[in-house]
């Protein structure tokens, strides 16, 4: 009988996203006639920009022909793409080498698999409320985690406590679930305690595309230094509307190396090149084509326009709450909103409230952490008319 991985045991029986959804299918099974409006998981509903569908139909039609048809592709990524998204970061003050670049198929599996790189010894410091993925890999491997408290006292923007030290800190900004951001400071002091600490950041730039203030990091790489402790995750889903299509890309610095116990210099860059071209074909050439004309001038200006859409639903959902009189954060250069849930209500309890009066999908936020609590998470990313209808709903039952 082989052993298993009993760490799997201490993770919580189903992952955040999958429980809600069990919970909005029993309620839809017992009320067919209700009209729910999803705002729960950050899953996009605008249809893919018409500068990608038509990157996308011109490399199906390569595909279609001997002359130009792809097999199997470099594992990195095509250079097409890394040389798009390179663009793309030079043009926030970012250089990078497109070896640095890894073009994935979502910023979640890279997420977790980065974890291949680091022994189960470490000791991980993770924000509470956070992404759920953050703290059920290192579970999984059976790794330490020390939580720092995100509150309203902190904006939800914790800080590093030089008393407290991690080889392994996960930051997301501007933040899922809370709408946080950092600034450049901040930053910066987060890059000094990992030089410090000789710890590694793992950032999570998953929504950068959402930052409306140039004064406002997007990248980790904006802090001076950062290349010698950071990685970076970065995603399509929520910039492009690419959660269905699905493609990442990862940024491993060159500069970033530690020290084996056999007195070695490893390169973090390399060992992820390995990892990937041992586990990973690379995504597939088609969609590649698409995410790079994301990139493109034209590409650009129209996912602006799709997040400025998402974010226009979030502004409505603010405004909302604050003429009801409720505490939010975030909602500005994020697509979510994290309220508090009215009347002292808990997370759970306000998610069955919601549900079952107004037919509304949330995240409770007791989903990200035990900091969660009392709170709960709405998205921008339903459409315009749903968003509108759901406020409706909500001044119904909270006024
Ligand atoms: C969320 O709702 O938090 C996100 O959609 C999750 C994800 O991007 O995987």
């Amino acid at each position: 009988m082989p052993k298993l991985n009993e760490h799997y045991q201490n993770l919580k029986e189903s992952y955040l996203f999958s429980d809600i959804a069990k919970r909005v299918n029993a309620f839809t099974a017992a009320h067919p006639d209700k009209k729910i409006i999803r705002m729960g998981i950050g899953d996009v509903t605008l249809p893919l920009m018409p500068e990608v569908v038509s990157a996308l139909h011109g490399a199906i039609d390569e595909m279609a022909n001997a002359a130009s048809f792809h097999g199997y592709g470099p594992e990195q990524g095509y250079d097409f793409l890394r040389g798009a998204i390179q663009g793309y970061y030079a043009g926030h003050g970012v250089s990078l080498d497109p070896d640095e670049i890894f073009v994935s198929d979502g910023a979640k599996s890279d997420v977790g698999n980065i974890t291949d790189l680091f022994d189960v010894g470490n000791v991980v410091l993770i924000p509470d409320p956070v992404y759920p993925v953050y703290v059920d890999t290192n579970v999984m491997d059976g790794r330490e985690v020390l939580y720092l408290n995100a509150n309203a006292e902190n904006g939800f923007l914790p800080m590093p406590n030089p008393d407290i030290h991690a080889d392994l800190i996960y930051l997301c900004s501007p933040n899922n679930p809370t709408g946080a951001v950092y600034t450049l400071d901040q930053l910066k002091a987060w890059v000094a305690y990992a030089l410090e600490h000789k710890a590694v950041i793992l950032f999570d730039a998953a929504y950068e595309a959402f930052i409306g203030d140039d004064s406002l990091p997007r990248s980790i790489f904006a802090v001076e230094g950062a290349k010698k402790c950071a990685i970076e995750f970065c995603s399509l889903s929520k910039t492009a509307g690419f959660t269905g299509t699905r493609c990442a890309y990862t940024v491993v610095p060159r500069e970033l190396t530690m020290r084996a116990s056999d007195g070695e210099t490893l390169s973090l860059n390399r060992m992820w090149l390995r990892r990937q071209t041992t586990k990973f074909n690379g995504v597939s050439y088609i969609i590649q084509r698409g995410a790079a004309a994301v990139f493109s001038d034209e590409g650009v200006r129209q996912s602006r326009e799709m997040v400025g859409y998402y974010k226009a639903n979030a502004r409505l959902i603010a405004d909302t709450l604050s003429e009801l009189g409720i505490r939010y954060f975030g909602g500005i250069h994020s697509p979510y909103i994290w309220m508090e849930c009215p009347n002292g209500m808990k997370s759970w309890e306000f998610f069955d409230y919601l549900l079952e009066n107004a037919a509304v999908v949330g995240t409770p936020g007791a989903g990200f952490g035990v900091n969660g609590e009392g709170y709960f998470r709405l998205t921008g990313f339903s459409s315009r008319e749903q968003t509108a209808e759901a406020m409706e709903r909500f001044k119904a039952i909270l006024k």
